[in-house]
């Protein structure tokens, strides 16, 4: 029998948030941080959750700023690294909210931390009473300029990263270049793979400074000392990378189209970063797909072999290392595609330069293609020279 009744329901969700870049949140002066969505403020309880490094560093000060200013807070502190990024954590800050009866919209969460807190708090506040509003403060470089933007966040589940998770952007983002100045290099390092990232599909510019500035960026933690405080590589780097990102959402920002330029180095470092967890950080890992990827392109005829070297170079420049052995094993490449592919509604959708800041789709990358750019990936664990390739030789 036929239906004898059908109700279509159409309905859009407009979303409006802000990304607001502040000197001093800490200083109780600064109202940023006790400001909800929309300038309003609020006498009633909100839980602030810290990451517990950020804690140990800016705690007294994050505690002093809401005392002063005679806001009631209450205190929840997680471990980072993404190991932690996961339902348990999620579970704990609901917990939390619950206890202190976090209101529906007036009492938004303050997340004070890097990529994984923001990931879990997030998660939390998008199921808590079906989704609440909170306050993101990104603490470290790659929350500051990748996470900071999104409207995603999700934690690991089964051996895959970012298997559960939802889309629900918190209204108002606080970034404070200062505080990632107490960032170990190796995390400043680890965001800048992402900043790379944004430079090689759309930001030439973006790429020089890297180029040029590289090392400095990575021991002066993009702090630009002296005079040039405000007008220098680490703060225009920031500048370019973040809106670099939000130029690329904006327009998709739910995923509807699935051949996304932002998933470049994102290919195959999913599931290699899962599988090598905790030893690659996230940064650390894109960028290595970041260059497997240029040696794809290389091979078909696409990118020059010269830009391959000034990727390369550049790449090691900020300390990130080009390769891994993982991502010299065809079968585990193999694999990664794979799944990544399932993401992607079966389809490669793989990301390739034809030039730096210049990049086209290919749905037809082969197991042939993998196994040769692995052999590449393999010498460039020992090799420390750049630029050997050639589009039609074998490397
Ligand atoms: N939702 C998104 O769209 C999005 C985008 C990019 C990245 N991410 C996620 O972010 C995660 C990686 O983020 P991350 O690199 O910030 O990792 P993280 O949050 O684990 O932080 C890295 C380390 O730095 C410590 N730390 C944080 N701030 C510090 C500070 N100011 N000084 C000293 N130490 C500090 C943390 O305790 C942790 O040990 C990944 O899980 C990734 O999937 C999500
Ligand atoms: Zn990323």
């Amino acid at each position: 029998m036929s239906s004898t009744g059908k109700w279509v329901m159409t309905a859009a969700r407009k979303v409006d948030y802000e990304i607001i870049e502040t000197f001093d949140l800490f200083n109780p002066e600064n109202p940023e941080m006790g400001l909800l969505p929309g300038e309003k403020s609020s006498a009633l309880t909100r839980l602030v959750v810290m990451d517990h490094t950020v804690d140990e560093i800016v705690g007294e000060r994050v505690r002093n700023y809401f005392s002063v200013n005679r806001l009631s807070v209450e205190y929840l502190t997680l471990p980072g690294g993404d190991e932690n990024k996961n339902l348990d954590q999620v579970l704990r800050i609901a917990s939390r909210l619950s206890e202190i009866g976090t209101h529906r919209v007036g009492t938004p969460p303050i997340a004070i931390g890097g990529g994984v807190l923001q990931d879990v708090v997030g998660m939390a506040a998008s199921l808590y009473r079906r989704g609440i509003p909170y306050v993101r403060v990104p603490t470290t470089l790659l929350a500051q300029i990748d996470g900071s933007v999104s409207a995603k966040n999700g934690v690991n589940y089964e051996g895959f990263r970012n298997r559960l998770g939802t889309f629900m952007p918190p209204p108002r983002t606080l970034i404070d270049r200062s505080l990632i100045a107490s960032l170990p290099e190796r995390q400043i390092r680890s965001g800048l793979g992402e900043a790379l990232k944004m430079a090689l599909i759309k930001d030439p510019v973006l790429f020089g400074l890297l180029e040029q500035h590289g090392p400095r960026l990575v021991s002066d933690r993009l702090q630009d000392s002296g005079a040039e405080n405000n007008a220098g590589p680490g703060r225009e780097v920031m500048h370019r990378a973040i809106s670099g990102m939000a130029e690329e959402l904006q327009k998709n920002l739910w995923e509807t189209d699935l051949q996304r330029i932002v998933d470049y180095g994102h290919t195959f470092s999913p599931t290699i970063e899962m599988q090598a967890l905790p030893a690659l950080l996230h940064g650390e890992v894109v960028a290595m797909d970041c260059v497997l990827s240029g040696v794809l392109a290389v091979h078909r005829g696409m990118l020059p072999p010269s830009e391959f070297g000034r990727i390369l170079t550049t790449t090691r420049g900020m300390g990130l290392a080009p390769s891994h052995p993982m991502f010299a094993d065809p079968s585990v490449l193999r694999q990664s595609l794979s799944d990544t592919m399932r993401h992607r509604d079966n389809q490669q959708h793989l990301t390739l330069l034809k030039g730096i800041g210049q990049t086209v789709f290919v749905n037809d990358l082969t197991g042939l293609e993998l196994e040769r750019a692995a052999v590449v990936m393999e010498e460039l664990l020992e090799s420390d020279e750049a630029g050997l390739l050639s589009p039609q030789g074998g490397r």
